[in-house]
């Protein structure tokens, strides 16, 4: 199947590991242009920008801190420059919060703490997608892919801030859909359930592991490169006409 992405121009943020990795792997498959990334690791960003551009179309690694908002423009604002535009926005980036102290109930948690974590898991992203969609429009083409998570629908014992910012991406979606459908850009929500980063896999406790893996139906958790297929296609031409929806790899969990 063409999936019609040849030389599109992909920003994918939080793209240097993870989800991500896999996901701007997958497009530069496909011969697309990727710009990943990353907050800290800037190492680990420009090593994979090389080796996606090398051989095959370019690759780049800015930075994006959700939050420091001008990283947040700026990041557009180089991509831009440098390639003229966004066609495909795969807004990944992730602040995670520590968990929360057992025996620490959600009451207990001060303002301070999770407004902010609420705010840099939403804000940025909603301003990420304002400042890539003018030019979509303009070209009649664009396609956004929200990655949310498992938590949104399941919900998950001391994520509830977490839970609320993902699921607020569920009715932006919805509704940006509405707005943008005519202009020929579509939007969608990708929800991983628990997927096997390096992040997951050093700190995944066994019986957490064996617990998951007994309530899926396929009777294995998600990798990083299942996921990355369910964004390639909902990000790429061969999505015609699905727009505003959510797509769950969890293994049928
Ligand atoms: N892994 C799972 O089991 C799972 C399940 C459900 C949903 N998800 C969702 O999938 C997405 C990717 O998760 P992941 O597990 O692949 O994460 P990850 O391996 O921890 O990678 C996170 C990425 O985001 C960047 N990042 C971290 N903090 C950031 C910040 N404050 N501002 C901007 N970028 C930041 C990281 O860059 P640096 O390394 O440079 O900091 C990295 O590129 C997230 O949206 C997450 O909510 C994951």
């Amino acid at each position: 199947m063409d999936m019609g992405l040849t030389g599109r121009r992909v920003l994918v943020t939080g793209g240097s590991s993870g989800i991500g990795a896999a996901v701007a792997r997958a497009y530069a498959d496909e011969g697309a242009r990727v710009a990943l990334t990353y907050r800290g690791g800037d190492e680990a960003a420009e090593r994979l920008a090389r080796e996606l551009g090398a051989g095959r179309h370019a690759a780049m690694a800015v930075r994006y801190s959700l939050g420091e908002p001008d990283t947040v423009e700026s990041a557009v604002a180089t991509v831009t420059e440098r390639w003229g535009g966004v066609d495909v926005l795969v807004a990944n980036a992730v602040r995670w919060a520590p968990r929360r102290a057992p025996g620490t109930r959600f009451e207990e948690v001060a303002s301070g703490d999770w407004r902010g974590f609420l705010d840099d898991n939403l804000a940025p992203t909603l301003r990420t997608v304002q400042l890539v969609v003018a030019g979509m429009r303009a070209r009649s083409w664009g396609r956004i892919v929200l990655i949310s998570s498992h938590v949104a629908l399941d919900g998950h014992r001391g994520q509830e801030f977490y839970g609320a910012a993902k699921s607020a991406l569920h009715g932006f979606a919805r509704s940006l859909a509405w707005d943008v459908g005519r202009d020929g850009v579509l939007v969608n929500v990708v929800c991983p359930g628990l997927t096997t980063t390096e992040r997951v896999l050093t700190g995944l406790p066994d019986e957490i592991r064996e617990r998951e893996l007994g309530s899926t139906p396929t009777g294995r958790l998600s990798s990083p490169e299942d996921i990355a297929g369910a964004v390639l296609f909902l990000g790429s031409a061969a999505n015609a006409n699905t727009t505003g929806q959510t797509l769950t790899v969890s293994g049928g969990r």
